[in-house]
């Protein structure tokens, strides 16, 4: 079977539970995909609840004061995630009245918006066929494929990016984004994954060739 069909199939079983996927909204995945940069899932949940209660829509964000919002963020570090965010967000309010764009053009020129956030907004929000490469992904992919170059070099993302984008679900690239950032955390984990429970064992180069536990490789900078 192929690696789309494995990985959704397990998704379908084993994904987590959490608050930014009860809905589509794209206003609540942009806000979520922000926080969850430099700051790890648990840590988040809170932050994320409270901040939905107070700005549950783009609109009371966008028309909030920047105090307030970045009072919100207090705790979660990294404040100018909090002020681009609001900045990004106004943007949308005027220039796109208030819709999140729905194209990679469009959404990577927003304050805050890189390559990965742009892709995982695309995807889970509006089901567009765009890969989400991030730390988790570049892992689990030199894995699959046996991808034995530096991660970090800008080659080996691009390289990985491909595959993913050959790899990716046409119905469901959303749910396969969210799948690998699943298999990441929990099982295609740093330096001992647990390949006894992955879905994709079977066709993990990697392990075939007894290299799971040396992948990736990432030079020190
Ligand atoms: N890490 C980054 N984005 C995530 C998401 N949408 N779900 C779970 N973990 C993530």
């Amino acid at each position: 079977m192929k690696i789309a069909q494995l990985l959704l199939t397990w998704y379908e079983d084993f994904k987590r539970d959490l608050p930014w996927r009860r809905n589509k909204d794209p206003y609540r995945i942009w806000v979520s995909e922000i926080m969850l940069q430099q700051t790890r899932v648990e840590a988040v949940k809170p932050y994320f609840d409270r901040w939905m209660e107070r700005f549950p829509d783009l609109k009371s964000l966008a028309e909030a004061e920047e105090e307030e919002v970045v009072r919100y963020w207090q705790g979660l570090g990294y404040y100018s995630r909090a002020r681009n965010l609001l900045q990004g967000v106004r943007e949308v309010n005027q220039s796109y009245g208030g819709q999140v764009p729905q194209t990679k053009e469009e959404v990577i020129g927003l304050a805050g918006v890189g390559d990965y956030t742009a892709g995982a907004i695309l995807s889970i929000a509006y089901n567009k066929k765009e890969p989400a490469i991030d730390g988790n992904v570049l892992r689990v992919f030199s894995r699959l494929f046996c991808v034995e170059e530096d991660i970090s070099s800008p080659a080996a993302k691009k390289n990985i990016k491909q595959l993913v984008a050959d790899e990716m679900s046409e119905e469901q690239p959303g749910d396969f984004n969210q799948a690998l950032m699943d298999l990441g955390s929990s099982i295609c984990i740093p330096k001992t994954p647990r390949c006894a429970l992955c879905p994709l064992a079977d066709c993990c180069y990697a392990k075939r060739n007894g290299k799971e536990g040396q992948l990736p490789v990432k030079k020190k900078k």
